[in-house]
């Protein structure tokens, strides 16, 4: 009995010291790892395996540098780095305690290249450094067991780098004086400290502040208690918490995740100048960006000038508060001088003026405000009106019913409105004269709206007696009739096609002499002529070399014969004789569009109104194409050669050749035979070979964008050359310079609503995703109304982000000119 109580026993002492020896050895690797070597491959791991910390180089640098990063994420993502401004060159680098206690990165022949510097007076005993599971390296003493931070020696969560983690404070430790400010990266190849910073800066109120060197860049706005003002999609999710603090001690913005099993950070990228949020998506192992800032150009800093504001989706974007007109009006898009008072304030003089609300509003920059949390709106009005100097005041925690008191003094910038119900309200004080004067406009538009009614309703009366009074002879039936066929032929089945022959086509073209040549189409040279009639004809002749076989002739002639309308070019008849291929077209006297927009002399003949009604004009025909019509027709090939100008300048679309009908509901094909022009053709069709009523809907968005600009779009194969026109476009549109894209040859010009607009439209065209792109009838109805319009995205075949497509095309097939039809066999 007693040898097996013995053995029990020291079965028992053996758990006991193993489990012991496993606690000091837990101890150990964090207490006395006091050595981390690049020599030797050393990294410190978060007890969870979050987190390592360890030497890297990023990019293509040859510089070594202390940092975490995320160790399960294969994708190498470093979230902090210790020697930003100090590489290391070779892997000398060790981080270690020094002897007097000290946390420092050791470089070549044991220099100090970083340190951890720590206010606290060092410690008695020898202090030790951690990595926490939040990727938080901490150095605490020894002796402390405490781990709170408010006992840390030292963190890296005071000493940002380009990334906001969960748990980390943006902001202000007050008491210490510690500011914790994010700054992007030079490069991805050099972590040293770039010009793009984010923090809350103590002369605002409660606001994150981002600049682009000592310039500002985006203003959140101030926080309201729930959200910043600026930023009304920051809201409840299930995704993560997020916080502002703001007492005697501390003032930071902070978040948390959810879920653990969610990874996600927030990052200042130097690359696109953008504050992102990026989720780490584990199935496509690629991080997602969730969220990014600033989002539109109406984000950018004092973009609308003082008084000014932005409204996204308003052509301009930039309008004055109400009250207020501009006071320069003769730089069209730069709005710096901003607006100035229709009748100024005569406080001074004793008319104190009074308030009107605003609503929907990214409160103005706080720089020059003053906030009193004790006052409610009812007294914070009373004291913004005893003081001459305030300009408006608002609550500054709307929470409930709204408290808080915020004024600002002097003028009001950085103003923007949204639309769906985000933003707050402000109280912005007016001359009393222009309050009343408002009053009385409300009074007259409803009189006058009044006064309409009646006499419409009275009219209206008026008509139907009139009309049921002569309904046994009426002729109204015949006259709607006349007026649907005539935008609508494809209505009647029997369309007969005249055949002409051919000599009657060889002497009206002077047997196809070249001084009758009057281009040269796709598909051969194209002739004029004169039918015996007198009537003028454009005869395309189809050389017998190109690749339209007698099948896709008889498509496009069966095609062509049905579709009837103003904006399409009409088809006369067509002449097939043994091998000769005929068709026959009305003239077009003013010949293609190209031949206008891009010259430099006959560009000055197209005004803007010839060019928006000529857009119009476009857009309906492709219209008609797509969805009026009985056949459902994908053009594939418009281009500014495309389209020809009659006497009047009304646009007409030609070349249906290349059309392929799908029947019925079918709107998308798929084809191993591409067929169409650089520079006007869908990433997707170009590449996949992907064709629908969207491929024809991005060609149009181009055709636009060069109609607007009187520039050619270069396509995508001149790579060497830098952007091309939707690049270009693009790049002013976000820069908050659309109009600036436009033809110096009518720049001035008082439409600039209009041209904004069709800018907008056309960068909405050539979206990247044909699903993001509007269908040809939402172009239309965009084009003719003043509803807000979505913000376009990333455009397809931009150099910055198809690289690859366009490398892998350019590379197979070099064309030098975008005026070249090529039919690619095989695309893929
Ligand atoms: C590494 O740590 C040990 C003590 O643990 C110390 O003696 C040694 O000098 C350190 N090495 C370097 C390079 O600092
Ligand atoms: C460190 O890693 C490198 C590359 O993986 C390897 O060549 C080297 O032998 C390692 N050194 C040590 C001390 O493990
Ligand atoms: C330890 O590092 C600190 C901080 O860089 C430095 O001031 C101190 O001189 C170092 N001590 C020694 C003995 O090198
Ligand atoms: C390190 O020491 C060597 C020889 O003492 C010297 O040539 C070299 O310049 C030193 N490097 C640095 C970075 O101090
Ligand atoms: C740890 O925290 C407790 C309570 O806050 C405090 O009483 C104690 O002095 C702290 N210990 C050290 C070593 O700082
Ligand atoms: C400030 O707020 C933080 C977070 O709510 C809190 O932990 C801290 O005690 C507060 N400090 C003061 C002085 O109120
Ligand atoms: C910055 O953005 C670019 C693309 O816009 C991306 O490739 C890069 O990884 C981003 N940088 C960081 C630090 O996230
Ligand atoms: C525009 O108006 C503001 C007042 O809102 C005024 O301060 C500024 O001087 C004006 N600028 C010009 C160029 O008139
Ligand atoms: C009005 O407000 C300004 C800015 O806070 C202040 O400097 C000024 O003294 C105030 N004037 C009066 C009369 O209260």
């Amino acid at each position: 009995m007693a040898i097996p109580a013995l053995k029990f026993f020291s079965f028992v002492l053996l758990i006991v010291a193993l489990t012991e020896l496993n606690m000091a050895s837990d101890t150990m690797s964090k207490t006395q790892f006091n050595n981390i070597s690049d020599s030797e491959n050393g990294t410190l791991v978060s007890n969870d395996g979050t987190f390592e910390l360890g030497f890297f180089t990023p990019g293509s640098s040859r510089n070594r540098y202390l940092g975490i990063w995320y160790k399960k994420i294969p994708l190498r993502t470093y979230v902090w780095v210790a020697n930003r401004e100090n590489p290391i060159e070779g892997s000398s680098g060790v981080l270690t305690i020094n002897s007097t206690g000290h946390l420092v990165l050791l470089g070549q022949n044991d220099s100090i290249v970083w340190s951890a510097d720590y206010r606290t007076s060092p410690v008695k005993g020898a202090p030790t450094f951690e990595l926490l599971d939040t990727g938080n390296l901490v150095l605490r003493d020894t002796d402390s067991h405490n781990y709170s931070e408010n006992y840390y020696l030292w963190q890296s969560f005071d000493h940002p780098s380009d990334t906001l983690l969960p748990g980390m404070k943006l902001g202000w430790d007050l008491k210490t004086g510690v500011e914790r400010r994010l700054s992007s990266w030079k490069s991805p190849d050099d972590p040293s400290v770039g010009d793009f910073t984010c923090g809350i800066e103590l002369s605002r109120f409660q606001e994150l502040v981002m600049r682009k060197g000592s310039e500002e860049y985006y203003r959140s706005g101030p926080w309201n208690g729930i959200r910043f003002s600026g930023a009304p999609e920051l809201r409840r999710n299930p995704l993560f918490e997020f916080d502002f603090v703001s007492n005697e001690s501390e003032l930071y913005y902070t978040y948390h995740l959810t879920s653990k099993s969610v990874t996600s950070r927030i990052v200042m990228n130097q690359t696109n100048y953008q504050r992102e949020r990026y989720i780490w998506n584990p199935t496509t192992r690629t991080w997602k960006v969730f969220a990014s800032v600033p989002r539109d150009y109406c984000d950018n800093y004092d973009l609308c000038g003082a008084y000014g504001n932005c409204i996204i989706g308003d052509s301009p974007v930039c309008q004055c508060l109400k009250g207020f007109i501009r006071n320069s009006t003769e730089k069209v898009t730069d709005w710096s001088e901003g607006c100035a008072r229709n009748k100024p304030l005569e406080c001074e003089r004793g008319d104190k003026g009074g308030f009107m609300k605003l609503s929907g509003l990214k409160l103005p920059d706080t720089k020059r405000s003053r906030v009193d949390g004790s006052l409610n709106l009812r007294e914070c009005r009373a004291k913004c009106l005893n003081n001459c100097s305030c300009t408006a005041y608002a609550n500054s925690d709307i929470r409930g019913k709204g408290t808080g008191c915020i004024m600002w003094f002097g003028e009001l910038i950085d103003v923007r409105q949204f639309s769906d119900g985000g933003g707050q309200d402000m109280y912005i004080r007016l001359h009393s004269s222009e309050l009343e004067k408002d009053d009385h406009k409300v009074k007259i538009v409803v009189t006058v709206l009044s006064l309409i009614l009646v006499v419409f309703g009275a009219l209206l009366v008026a008509h139907y007696i009139r009309r049921f009074m002569t309904r046994p002879s009426t002729s109204d039936n015949t006259q709607t009739g006349e007026l649907i066929s005539q935008n609508n032929e494809d209505q009647s089945p029997n369309l007969e096609l005249p055949l002409f022959d051919l000599p009657t086509i060889a002497t009206a073209t002077n047997h196809f002499s070249i001084s009758n040549k009057i281009g040269e189409g796709g598909y051969g040279p194209v002739y004029r002529g004169m039918l015996e009639n007198g009537q003028e004809i454009a005869a395309k002749r189809l050389s017998r070399s190109s690749g339209q076989g007698l099948n896709e002739f008889k498509n496009e002639v069966a095609l062509i014969s049905k579709l009837q309308h103003r904006n399409l070019v009409k088809l006369l008849g067509c002449c097939i004789q043994g091998e000769e291929k005929l068709l026959i077209y009305e003239y077009m006297p003013n010949k293609s569009l190209d031949l206008f927009i891009f010259d430099q002399t006959r560009s000055k003949l197209l005004n803007w109104p010839k060019r928006f009604s000529i857009i119009c004009g476009i857009a309906r025909g492709l219209l008609y194409l797509h969805q009026d019509s009985r056949l459902r027709i994908i053009h594939r090939d418009l281009k500014a050669s495309n389209v020809l100008l009659d006497a009047e300048m009304n646009p007409k679309i030609s070349d249906f050749g290349l059309a392929r009908t799908v029947m019925g509901d079918q709107s998308e094909g798929n084809t191993k035979r591409v067929v169409g022009t650089y520079g006007y053709m869908a990433p997707e069709y170009a590449i996949d070979g992907l064709f629908s009523t969207k491929s024809d809907v991005f060609s149009f968005g181009i055709l636009m964008l060069e109609i607007i600009t009187g520039k050619k779009n270069r396509g995508l194969y001149h790579l060497d050359r830098g952007l091309n026109l939707i690049d270009h476009a693009w790049k002013l549109w976000k820069e908050g310079r659309p109009l600036e894209v436009i033809d110096p040859c009518f720049h001035v010009s008082s439409n600039t609503s209009q041209q904004l607009r069709s800018i907008h439209v056309g960068l909405l065209c050539v979206q990247e995703h044909p699903e993001d792109r509007p269908s040809m009838s939402d172009a239309v109805v965009m084009l003719s109304n003043s509803s807000t319009l979505p913000q376009p995205k990333q455009p397809g075949f931009s150099m910055a982000k198809n690289n690859l497509g366009a490398d892998s095309l350019s590379s197979k097939h070099e064309f030098t000119s975008n005026e070249i039809t090529v039919t690619l066999l095989e695309a893929r």
